[in-house]
């Protein structure tokens, strides 16, 4: 370690992410309850942390509140606070209004704002010296997601003994579009800080080790960055050359947690009761998703009340439901979208459905992970139109839970899962017709196609689950340790 920071005796393996794996929320009457947070990051890292005996630092999503670090399901927490400011400009602003609509192909147009980036900086800042103060000499420390970009390179200015990983779970552009980011050498110069930087799919590797070439010049030999020795300078200590393993891990699910829930006898009453509750349609399509821009969710009413118009599917066979997590409620393009939907999901009902039955049916909350088993077990279709998603784990979710082989995944191509889940009916969300087509295809294929199809998803989901996928992150991080040891960095 550096002289001027003391080497705390603490954790062999420190995770750090944005949010804790659950949220503090205070009710109306001021009650304070834990729930799990959304999103896709933490249901694929709590079963890899269970099993790691780790510190886990993050946001416990409240704000301006300090909060004493603390354990749940022996996994120990060490919550970093956010105030209102930190709150509206590291969160929603740098990380969700101009990070995540510029990694996600620009669909919403990123703001870019020099405070917004002068807090994303501070904040990283203040994860970087939490991991640092909690890990132990030579202790492998694990960073994830666009929110926590810099930690990486701040760990390595505070702490060079350490092995940093970073793992990136959203995509990562094409070169034209990053280099629109102000702060993309910053940005570029952070990540580069780890030892090891994953990414969800070939072409997200393949998109930042281009952005490397270009904008800080390092040269890579296959999936390995080469950089350069960086010299002493005043204040800034000598960094030696060394290696930066950037490649494509692709996350997944517990598919056995996920196939055992859906096996149980509740779960399996539930999902008879969820077709009955909608007065036993022929077919149910189900969407679930955070409530998000990304995920094609218009597009996919579009193609549905279409199908509708046309006469193709009537309110009464055919029933879409829509789970939309509430996420990010305070940004712009967010309430935008909500009002977007809600609009569009009651002019369909409004326009095509009877007394007896609405054709979609809109849940604007989340639920718990039996009721989600339920919902898939439930549905005849699945249809995730994302028009950008890093990986997609519903998908996954969906395939894990049908053990039965039935039911059918249209996929869009540009979610991360379309790579590997080459058996589902993979759809250009832009496309509205070949929408319209796959889900028409859906509606009517016969029970031998869909087991067909089925089983080979399932195939690659239970082999490649979400502890082989952190095995093979660990042993190339293990593998860039070892190197780093032998060679002394250079
Ligand atoms: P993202 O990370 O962008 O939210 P993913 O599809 O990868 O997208 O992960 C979403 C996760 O959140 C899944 O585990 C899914 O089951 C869960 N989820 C989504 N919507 C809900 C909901 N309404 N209630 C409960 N869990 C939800
Ligand atoms: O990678 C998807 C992700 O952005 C995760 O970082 C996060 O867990 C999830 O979506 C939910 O978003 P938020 O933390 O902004 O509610």
């Amino acid at each position: 370690p550096q002289d001027d920071v003391a080497a705390p005796t603490g954790h062999e393996f420190v995770v750090v992410s944005n949010r804790l794996p659950v949220d503090r929320v205070t009710d109306e009457n001021g009650n304070v309850t834990w729930r799990t947070s959304p999103g896709g990051l933490v249901t694929a890292m709590e079963p890899v942390v269970r099993d790691l005996g780790c510190v886990w630092v993050g946001w416990p999503g409240s704000i301006d509140e300090h909060i004493e670090p603390f354990t749940v399901g022996g996994t120990e927490l060490l919550p970093v606070s956010l105030d209102a400011t930190e709150f509206a400009e590291y969160y929603e602003g740098f990380s969700n209004d101009t990070i995540w609509p510029l990694y996600h192909d620009v669909i919403s147009p990123p703001g870019y704002h020099r405070e917004w980036w002068d807090r994303y900086v501070s904040v990283n800042q203040r994860f970087a010296d939490a991991a640092a103060s909690v890990a132990a000499q030579g202790a492998t420390v694990w960073v994830h997601d666009y929110q926590l970009q810099l930690v990486p390179g701040m760990l390595r200015e505070l702490r060079p003994d350490l092995v940093i990983a970073f793992f990136l779970h959203i995509p990562w552009p094409s070169h034209g579009l990053f280099g629109q980011l102000p702060w993309r050498r910053k940005v570029l110069q952070g990540l580069l800080g780890a030892d090891v930087i994953g990414f969800q799919r070939v072409a997200d590797a393949a998109n930042f080790r281009s952005a490397v070439r270009r904008f800080v010049g390092a040269p890579s030999n296959g999936n390995m960055i080469v950089l350069s020795e960086r010299p002493a300078t005043r204040g800034r200590k000598r960094l030696p050359a060394r290696r930066v393993l950037a490649q494509e891990f692709p996350i997944s699910i517990d598919a056995e947690a996920f196939a055992e829930l859906a096996a149980s006898e509740s779960v399996r009453l539930r999902a008879r009761q969820i077709r009955e509750e909608l007065g036993n349609p022929e077919k149910i399509i189900l969407g679930v998703d955070r409530l998000d821009y990304t995920k094609g969710i218009r597009h996919r009413l579009k193609a549905f009340s279409e199908l509708l118009r046309d006469g193709e599917v009537k309110a009464g066979d055919v029933t879409l439901v829509q789970v939309a997590s509430p996420s990010r409620e305070r940004v712009e393009a967010y309430q935008h979208l909500r009002d977007e939907i809600e609009v569009t999901v009651g002019r369909i009902n409004g326009d095509y459905g009877t007394i007896a039955h609405s054709p979609v049916v809109y849940l604007h909350r989340g639920y718990p992970r039996e009721e989600m088993a339920a919902l898939y077990l439930a549905a005849d279709v699945l249809a995730v139109t994302a028009l950008r998603d890093g990986m997609n784990l519903v998908a996954k979710e969906y395939a894990a839970c049908r053990s039965d082989e039935q039911g059918v995944l249209v996929l869009s191509e540009f979610a991360g899962a379309a790579d590997e889940l080459r058996r589902a009916l993979l759809v250009n969300p832009h496309d509205i017709d070949g929408m319209k087509a796959a889900f028409m295809e859906a509606l009517r294929m016969s029970e031998t196609e869909q087991r067909q199809r089925m089983r080979a998803m399932r195939r690659v989901i239970f082999r490649a689950d979400v502890a082989r996928w952190s095995e093979d992150f660990l042993r190339s991080v293990e593998a860039a340790a070892e190197h780093r040891r032998q060679t002394g960095g250079d």
